[in-house]
Parts: structure tokens; C-alpha cells; sequence
């Protein structure tokens, strides 16, 4: 029988009938997200194409399952290469996605072990590959035996941490190899669920008392004025006030950027990369009075932006266009103040979407940091003299961040560093870094760059 020739394009291999049993469900996904070539498409992209398919349980389910093998891969695969004692051939990938299923389960869930080992064979079955239930079977009790810390603790940091080679080195030479160690360590664990508290319905203490008032545990951040960090993760719906704008789910670090734009109450202000929102919206909070701009150059996602802004009962002019290339959108009138939250590796927030060590090259950098200069240069003419710039990423890398803005300042004569160091960050020739935090913020760069 011939076989069809499968698709290069990894969007054309969606066509498959899903499966609805959960792991079985999860193993496709995974194969979609992670597949041999290494081209895979985005995890939440995934996940969302089959969200309302499914009951909340199993959605549960399926999400945890790709967000942890994502998280941990290169561990898990690791460990399966040296228990078995002949390697897997290429055409089971779907089995060994499985086994790495099996093993995430066990080693980092809380579902019993023997649940999860009976499990599998019966996936192995599903998937065509019943020569691999008793393998399943076998490997998975072994797994159950072996205790991960101490696996973890035998291992080289870039594999016990699951990250790719280059970005372990690229870390070690920028931050040195024991801070490298704690970003990787940090990368590995779920990030905490953080909102920005809308200064629109009250003051920090009196949106602290609405969520105590529903019962919600939390702590203040420490660096941003509104951000509280929840104790357990909840459904958007059960936080007081969500459908009216009083809270937006937001990392700590990334509410900074918006905090430090300085503007008249009702001036000129542009955020230059805008979609999905999240600081156009907290613009918006802060800045109530102001002429706001919202700019990106994807038209689908500037959707996202406006049901951000209708949320919040938050107004601003949404347009497509290229912030590299303000000619096709600019009517020339300069802005007080900009915030160009620029494209970039996202190395900062591993932990939220931990498929971006799979996909992320080292050869990709170079290109992101040509495209964030492009708009530094062309966005920095629109401001108006003694205006300001905050230029931010959720980049670890110093090419993206500090070197960027350092060779940024000595282009523009007229540009100066201006931002305020806070407490914690490591020291940076240009602007402030944020290095991710096991149980605060994510990895984070930001600069306030003043025009003379
Ligand atoms: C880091 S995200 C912005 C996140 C957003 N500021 C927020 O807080 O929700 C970067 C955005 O830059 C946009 N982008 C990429 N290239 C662009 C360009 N040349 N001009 C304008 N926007 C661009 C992407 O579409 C993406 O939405």
C-alpha cells in the first residue's frame, strides 16, 4: 500500500481526526508541537484548537501533559534513551511521546503511580503499538523506582534543567555559570499566577481586600504597584470583577515597562507592539486622559488588543502597521512618550511557554536583534524633545537587551539612559535585567531611554 507523503508544513498535519481520550488526545498534540524535524507548531496554538472540544477535566489533563513533557523533554528523553536497552526506532515517535507522557506523569504529578503505569499499555494499544504495552509497562515501573532528584542530580544542568545547548552557554557567557544554574532551575517550574490590579477601581490595599473578600490567597509584588501574586492558579471567571476590567492576568516584570512611561495626564503615547494588549490595557489604567495608540503588524492578534481594551472599559486607537516603518501609519504629530515591547526570543518566560526551547535557534537571534534596532531608530525620531522611549523584551539574552540598547545609545547623541535600578536585578551597561525568579517574575529587559 502507498502512503501519502506527509506534509512538511507542520499547520497541514492538523487535518487528522483527534482523538477524545485525553493521553491519546495529548500524545497527538505533542506529536504536532514536538515532531521529529524539530518544526513544530506553537503549544498554546495546539492547545487552543482543541480547548472547547473538550470537558474541563480533560482539559486539564491534556494541557498538563504537553505543558509538562514540553517543560522537562529533553530529561525525559534522556532518561528513556538509557533505560532501554535498544533505542526506539524513528517511526515510534508517537510511542515514545507516549512513554514521555508516562514518565512526566509519574515523576512530577500527583496522580498515583499505580494509576498512571496502568495507564499506558492501553494508550501503547490505541496508538496501533500494542509490541509496546509490555515495554511501556516495563519502563514505567523502572521510572517509578527511581527517584527524579536524584536522576536530576546526576545530571549535566542543561539536561537535568531540560534547556537546549546553546541556550545554556549563551547563558553561561552572559550571566556566568552559577547564575545561569538558578535561571535554569527556575525555568523548570510553573510560574506563579499574577494579576495587575486595575487603579481605575481603587487603590493597591482596596483591590487587595476584593480578593481576600473572595476568599483568594495572595501576596503584593514587590516591584510592581499593582501585581499580586495568587497562592494557587484559578480560572479567570472566579476573580472579583474580571468581566468589568477591576483584574488582568499579568507576570510581575512585565507590568514594569508600562509603569515606567512617564506622560502628561493627557498626552500623546504610543505602544508600539501592542497585541494582545496586556500593557496597552495598564496604559490605559494609568493613563485614562491620554491619546493612546495601539500599533502591531498583525491584524488578527490587534483583535485581541480591542477585547482587551473593551474589558476594561478602556479607550485607544487600534491600528496595523509596521513600527520599523512608520511612514505607512504615522500623521506626524510626535509622542510624548513611547513603549516598544519588541519581538524577541522570549527566553524569559520558559516556564509559561516552555516550547520555546524547542523551537527558538541560536541562529534566530541575530535576526530579532537587526528587526528590535530597525525600530529603535525608527520609532525614536517620533518623540518629542525631552520625550522618552521604554524599550523592553522578554529576552534573557544581552544582545537583545543591554548590548542592543548600549549600541542604540551611541548611534542616537541625543538619547540617554534613564532608568532606575531596582533591587535584585544584575548589573547591566545599559537599562535594567530581570533574570527569572522561582516563584516571582519572569525573565525580563527593560529600558527608559530619554530624548535630550
Ligand atoms: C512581545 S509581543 C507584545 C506583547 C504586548 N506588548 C503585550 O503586553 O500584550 C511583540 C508583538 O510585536 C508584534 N510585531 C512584530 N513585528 C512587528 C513590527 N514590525 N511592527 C509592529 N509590531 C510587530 C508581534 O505581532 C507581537 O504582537
Amino acid at each position: 500500500m502507498s502512503r501519502r507523503p506527509r506534509s512538511s508544513n507542520p499547520r497541514h498535519r492538523r487535518a487528522v481526526t483527534r482523538p477524545t481520550e485525553p493521553r491519546h488526545l495529548a500524545v497527538v498534540l505533542l506529536s504536532e508541537i514536538l515532531p521529529a524535524d524539530g518544526q513544530g507548531r506553537s503549544l498554546r496554538e495546539v492547545l487552543a484548537s482543541v480547548r472547547a472540544d473538550l470537558s474541563p477535566s480533560d482539559r486539564g489533563l491534556v494541557s498538563d501533559l504537553c505543558f509538562g513533557v514540553c517543560r522537562h523533554y529533553r530529561l525525559l528523553d534522556h532518561w528513556l534513551d538509557t533505560a532501554m536497552d535498544k533505542p526506539l526506532k524513528a517511526s515510534a515517535r508517537a510511542v515514545r511521546l507516549a512513554l514521555l507522557c508516562g514518565l512526566y506523569e509519574l515523576w512530577f504529578s500527583t496522580r498515583p503511580a499505580h494509576a498512571v503505569v496502568n495507564a499506558y499499555p492501553d494508550l501503547c494499544r490505541s496508538l496501533n503499538a500494542p509490541w509496546a504495552a509490555g515495554l511501556s509497562n516495563a519502563l514505567l515501573r523502572k521510572a517509578g523506582r527511581s527517584n527524579v532528584d536524584n536522576v536530576r542530580a546526576a545530571l549535566p544542568v542543561p539536561v537535568a534543567c531540560s534547556l537546549p545547548d546553546w541556550l545554556w552557554q549563551q547563558w553561561c557567557a552572559d550571566w556566568g555559570e552559577e547564575a545561569a544554574t538558578r535561571m535554569a532551575q527556575a525555568s523548570v517550574v510553573p510560574a506563579p499566577m499574577t494579576l495587575r490590579g486595575n487603579r481605575q477601581h481603587g487603590d493597591a490595599a482596596s483591590l487587595s481586600a476584593r480578593l481576600h473578600a473572595a476568599g483568594i490567597a495572595h501576596h503584593p509584588g514587590r516591584l510592581a504597584p499593582f501585581a499580586f501574586y495568587l497562592d494557587d492558579a484559578l480560572p479567570v471567571a472566579a476573580l472579583p470583577g474580571f468581566d468589568d476590567g477591576v483584574f488582568s492576568v499579568q507576570d510581575e516584570a512585565a507590568q514594569l515597562p508600562a509603569e515606567l512611561i512617564e506622560a502628561p495626564a493627557q498626552g500623546r503615547l504610543l505602544d508600539a507592539c501592542a497585541a494582545p494588549g496586556g500593557k496597552t490595557g495598564q496604559l490605559a489604567e494609568r493613563f485614562p486622559d491620554a491619546t493612546l495608540i495601539a500599533l502591531d503588524n498583525d491584524a488578527a492578534r490587534l483583535d485581541r488588543v480591542r477585547s482587551n481594551l473593551d474589558r476594561l472599559g478602556a479607550q485607544a486607537t487600534v491600528l496595523a502597521g509596521d513600527a520599523a516603518d512608520p511612514s505607512g501609519w504615522w500623521d506626524g504629530t510626535p509622542f510624548d512618550a513611547i513603549l516598544l515591547d519588541a519581538p524577541c526570543s522570549a527566553t524569559g518566560i520558559l516556564r509559561r511557554q516552555p516550547d520555546v526551547k524547542w523551537h527558538r535557534r541560536a541562529a534566530d537571534i541575530p535576526a530579532l536583534a537587526g528587526l528590535q534596532a530597525r525600530m529603535l531608530d525608527a520609532l525614536w525620531p517620533l518623540i518629542r524633545p525631552g520625550g522618552l522611549l521604554v524599550y523592553a523584551t522578554c529576552s534573557t539574552l544581552m544582545q537583545e537587551n543591554a548590548a542592543q540598547v548600549s549600541a542604540f545609545l551611541a548611534r542616537q547623541g541625543d538619547a540617554r539612559d534613564d532608568t532606575a535600578q531596582v533591587d535584585g536585578d544584575v548589573a547591566v551597561e545599559a537599562g535594567q535585567q530581570l533574570l527569572p525568579a522561582d516563584g516571582a517574575h519572569d525573565g525580563f529587559y527593560l529600558a527608559r531611554l530619554r530624548k535630550a
